[in-house]
């Protein structure tokens, strides 16, 4: 079993907020990335994808193929959006970098699998010092 890895950027802006709580306590929960017009962030998704090495190709997964489901179902609806506000599959949900992991691997779990390849990890970089990890479960 070989795990590989493919990096795509995206440029959103989002706001931590819930609206089941005040104002006060979104502040108090969310400091200032509560605030009202959001904040934006070059964000940084890693995809592992894992299998056996096919003996014709010497690939896992050919990355160009890699690359355009992540173009395709994650960077392009994703990129100069606003999470909160834009009809993306992030509407309605909160918009923290734990539940983008979560709904990036929803987007690519079953592309990845109809090319015979298994995800392993969605890896999200909101800064150069927060990062999420997500496996499936
Ligand atoms: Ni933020």
């Amino acid at each position: 079993m070989v795990h590989i890895q493919r990096r795509e950027v995206f440029c959103a802006a989002h706001r931590l907020y819930n609206d089941a709580l005040s104002a006060q306590e979104n502040e108090e929960l969310f400091g200032k990335c509560s605030w009202e017009f959001g904040h934006g962030h070059n964000f940084e998704v890693w995809v592992t994808v894992k299998g056996e090495v096919n003996p014709k190709t010497g690939f896992v997964m050919n990355l160009s193929d890699l690359k355009a489901l992540m173009m395709r179902f994650v960077i392009d609806p994703l990129d100069h959006r606003h999470l909160n506000l834009d009809d993306t599959f992030m509407k309605g949900i909160l918009p923290s970098t734990e539940n983008l992991a979560i709904e990036i691997w929803n987007q690519l779990c079953e592309p990845v699998a109809e090319f015979g390849s298994l995800l392993h990890c969605v890896r999200v970089v909101e800064t150069e010092n927060n990062a999420v990890e997500y496996f499936g479960a």
